[in-house]
């Protein structure tokens, strides 16, 4: 199958870590970043479409003018606090795909903790999400409910803490139940990303390091 792949939120920590990973499989790919942060794709060389996630022209603009057979969603906030940009954003990308008619499966980068994962929580990553990260899990949530209504399907990847180390490839995925690891290094979330965009993986799966 010959596909058409955009990555929004290509210049983020996650987003390099994937560019990197579809370069390294020659996999050929747009991206998805604002004016300011094209220079933080110089190592790279994907099709770069410059704009705003969150200005729906923007993006029914590149949604309108690709036939995208795959959509990878690794937008966030820098201020761990807040932000309300992961479900809006996601929410333009459904609704451009939508009122446009396409159809391409969506791969988010959610967290762990979301949705029916928080079971998956021990006592003091709940407290540790309730007392610093409420908002970007509130966030989260809305994406993945506005993620789940695309009808091309959905992968949602819920990492655990994600940190900058080298990615050894060991990782464990779940669906359910708890993970034995707090970290996953943000190169193993895009390996595991474009080995099961590749390998069509639907579906919530939680991850972390082995
Ligand atoms: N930190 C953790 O431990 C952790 C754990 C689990 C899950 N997560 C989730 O994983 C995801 C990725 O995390 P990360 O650390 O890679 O994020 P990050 O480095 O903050 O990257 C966020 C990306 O979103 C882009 N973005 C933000 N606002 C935008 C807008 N209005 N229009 C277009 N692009 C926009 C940023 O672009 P700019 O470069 O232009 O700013 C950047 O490319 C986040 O959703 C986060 O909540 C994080």
């Amino acid at each position: 199958m010959k596909r058409k792949i955009m990555l929004f939120g290509a210049s983020g920590s996650t987003g390099v870590q994937i560019c990197k990973e579809l370069e390294s499989r020659s996999m050929n790919y747009f991206a998805f970043v604002r004016k300011d942060s094209v220079s933080k794709l110089k190592l790279f060389s994907p099709s770069i479409t410059t704009g705003d996630v969150l200005v729906i022209a923007d993006v029914e603009k590149v949604i309108n003018e690709n036939d995208f057979t795959d959509i990878i969603v690794a937008i966030g906030s820098r201020d761990f606090r807040g932000g309300e940009i992961r479900s809006n954003g996601t929410k333009n990308i459904v609704s451009a795909l939508n009122s446009n008619g396409k159809q391409a499966r969506l791969h988010v980068v959610s967290a762990n903790g979301v949705g029916d994962s928080w079971n998956n929580l021990k006592w003091y990553e709940k407290l540790i999400c309730k007392l610093f990260i409420s908002k970007a899990m509130k966030d989260h949530e809305l994406q993945e409910e506005c993620v789940t209504a695309n009808p091309g399907g959905f992968h949602i990847i819920r990492p655990v803490g994600l940190n900058n180390e080298l990615g050894s490839g060991k990782i464990i995925i779940k669906k359910s139940g708890a993970l034995p690891n707090s970290k996953v290094s943000r190169a193993n979330v895009a390996r595991y990303l474009v080995d099961s965009l590749s390998g069509n993986t639907m579906g919530r799966h939680s991850i972390c390091d082995a």
